[in-house]
């Protein structure tokens, strides 16, 4: 009978090795058994950029790239986009099931009952930069959070976890409208607990005089269903941040800003900005084959095109192109739209984007939505980082309950010099 194991032959000593496979993984730490004499290390696993290692076991989110699907804790995105709510999508991923009417009503009334943030956050915001970027003042901003909220360093105690959770969810959209109306030189428009998640964010970022702020309901509902198609991705780049960082048990607001600020990169969450500026660029449809000529040359990327996991469409990006024609009825169409499915058209049948199976990715359509609702580019990571908090918390608690887990802590193959002398300044050369 076929076992379930791996048998490795050293050449270098002729011996050989038998390690379990599990779940189709082996532990790279058995490779450390591997040694051609008793005072060797041990063999590593050199894998940069993580290519080929699980860094956890993981029951939030399930992504097969090569088929293109996407399931939160076993839900395909397209059920959850088509008939869920960003708060009960929040809860599935943070406890594992979807909220009972009951649970749900809880749910929303802490979250919705967290949305204010203390007085001197503002103080903080007014000492940015008329135009600092809303990204850089929320992590900043986050990271000030818990100097507010002490007994968020106890995490190993489950009701400040939870407390901490409801903040965070809850004062994210706070924080990011704050920035929005700072960077505008606007007053800031308080929290209106009447209104949904998505529709009192519309509400802090653009109520102007009104007594009350009346969200249109499709803007509401579009952004309620992009925030659901970014609560989670499993282990990307920012989430790795929040669990490595996690790992050293800071406290969770400390680890949201770390997530964020690897969530501000432009090949992560800063990607659907570097989009627009992208199709800004290209400027017209007639324009696009020569632009793809020259990312084939080498002379830049596709932005929005390519994902480390998927192979296949990215089944966001298809929600979001339909999603962005409900958008288009109530804003008028986004002309950028044009340029870009020229260019997905023109990219989806060239050699060099099959061979490399690089497809749309969530960030292609998304800016161009975002462009349409108003939102300003910079806002764009902004909207990525409020709903991958509820991702980031329920990975963070994953990994915390994780009795295999310790702090994250990498090799490295050492390559540098071998033991030299202290050279004096003045026997140094240039
Ligand atoms: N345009 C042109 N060529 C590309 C692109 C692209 N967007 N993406 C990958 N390639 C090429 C790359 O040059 C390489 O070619 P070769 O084998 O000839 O050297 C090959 O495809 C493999 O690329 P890679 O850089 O090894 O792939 P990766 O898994 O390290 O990178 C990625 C993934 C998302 C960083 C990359 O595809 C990229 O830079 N895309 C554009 C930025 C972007 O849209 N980012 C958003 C990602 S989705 C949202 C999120 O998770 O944050």
């Amino acid at each position: 009978m076929a076992k379930d194991t791996l048998t490795i032959t050293d050449n270098r000593t002729g011996k050989s090795y038998e390690v379990p496979i599990e779940h189709g993984a082996i532990r790279a730490l058995d490779l450390r058994q591997i040694k051609v004499a008793d005072d060797d290390f041990g063999i590593l696993a050199y894998d940069p950029a993580f290519m080929n290692t699980a860094s956890c076991r993981s029951r939030i989110t399930y992504i097969d790239g090569d088929k293109g699907i996407l399931r939160y804790r076993g839900y395909p995105i397209e059920e959850l986009a088509e008939q869920g709510t960003y708060l009960e999508t929040a809860y599935l991923i943070l406890y594992g099931e979807l909220p009972t009417a009951r649970e749900l009503d809880e749910w929303v009334h802490n979250i919705t009952y967290h949305t204010f943030i203390h007085e001197n956050i503002k103080k903080f915001m007014d000492g940015f930069h008329y135009d600092a970027h809303p990204m850089g003042i929320l992590v900043s901003t986050v990271a000030a959070l818990s100097t507010f909220y002490t007994e968020a360093k106890n995490i190993f105690d489950p009701e400040s976890r939870r407390k901490q959770t409801h903040r965070l969810i809850a004062k994210m959209p706070t924080l990011a409208a704050f920035a929005y109306r700072h960077s505008r030189g606007m007053p800031y428009a308080y929290p209106d607990n009447d209104l949904s998640y998505a529709g009192n964010f519309l509400n802090m970022l653009f109520k102007m005089t009104e007594a009350k702020y009346q969200p249109n309901r499709t803007l509401e509902r579009a952004l309620d269903v992009l925030f659901i198609l970014h609560a989670d991705h499993e282990q990307n780049c920012s989430t790795n941040a929040m669990r490595s960082v996690g790992s050293s048990h800071v406290d969770p607001y400390s680890a949201v800003a770390a997530a964020a600020a690897a969530l501000y990169g432009p090949l992560h969450g800063g990607a659907n900005e570097a989009v627009l500026r992208m199709l800004g660029e290209i400027g017209s449809k007639d324009k696009v084959p020569g632009f793809i000529k020259r990312v084939k040359a080498g002379e830049g990327r596709l932005m929005g095109f390519g994902h480390r996991v998927y192979k296949n469409y990215d089944p966001r990006a298809k929600i979001i192109k339909r999603a962005a024609e409900e958008v288009f009825e109530v804003t008028g169409k986004n002309p950028l739209i044009d340029i870009a499915v020229e260019l997905e058209r023109i990219a989806l049948e060239d050699d060099y984007f099959i061979q490399r199976k690089l497809y749309p990715n969530v960030d292609f359509y998304s800016g161009i939505i975002y462009e349409a609702m108003g939102f300003p580019m910079e806002m764009f990571p902004v909207l990525f980082a409020i709903p991958r908090t509820s991702g980031w918390i329920a990975q963070w608690d994953e990994m915390l309950a994780d009795p295999e887990q310790k702090i994250a802590r990498p090799r490295q193959v050492y390559l540098g010099s071998a033991l030299r002398k202290f050279v004096p300044r003045e026997k140094r050369r240039a």
